[in-house]
């Protein structure tokens, strides 16, 4: 199966925050997204659309959970915002409780998803995000490489060509 790829270039902070509620929007129950790039990249802005479009209420302000690893917010599905920057090498994911929230009916947004040396469950998408020589643009490249993640991207797909 070829994997299937949709690339975007966000112009600000608030087009990255839209994309991301355009993408939370259209998450169903036990979807994991893998957010990759460097500091600054705009993973934690892209989360925070996410979250809008999850419909998790204004008064959670979402910054990177760096000290506690996860954070978790209530939604139409609950939302756990994972960031594995100070993840330790042949850390145990199963104390962390990270394996019972990827494998859970949650919406799992991972920044630093590289980090990770175990696979990512079936149907997760892939967000490759990296700054770009103009200062506000960031490109944003969605991976999905399974029948679910393919397919659920196409669908994202169209949504976007909507608006
Ligand atoms: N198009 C854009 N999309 C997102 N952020 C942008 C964009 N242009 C500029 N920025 C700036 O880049 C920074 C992105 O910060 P953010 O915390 O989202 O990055 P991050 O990838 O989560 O970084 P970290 O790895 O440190 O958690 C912010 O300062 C934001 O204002
Ligand atoms: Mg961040």
């Amino acid at each position: 199966m070829r994997a299937k790829e949709i690339t975007i270039t966000t112009r600000s902070p608030e087009k990255t925050r839209e994309l991301g509620e355009a993408i939370g929007a259209s998450l169903g129950p036990g979807a994991a997204i893998a957010l990759i790039g460097d500091l600054g990249a705009g993973k934690t802005h892209l989360v925070q659309g996410l979250a809008k479009g999850l419909s998790v209420p204004d008064e959670y302000y979402i910054t990177s959970p760096s000290y506690t690893l996860i954070n978790e917010y209530p939604g139409r599905q609950t939302l756990f915002h994972v960031d594995l920057y100070r993840l330790e090498r042949g850390a145990d994911l199963e104390e962390i409780g990270l394996l019972e929230i990827l494998y859970g009916d949650g919406v799992t947004a991972i920044e630093w998803a590289d980090r990770l040396e175990e696979p990512l469950p079936p149907g997760h998408v892939t967000l490759y995000m990296a700054a770009m020589p103009e200062e506000t643009l960031r490109r944003i490249r969605m991976v999905g490489v399974d029948a679910a993640g393919i397919e659920w991207l196409k669908r994202l797909e169209k949504e976007l060509k909507k608006n």
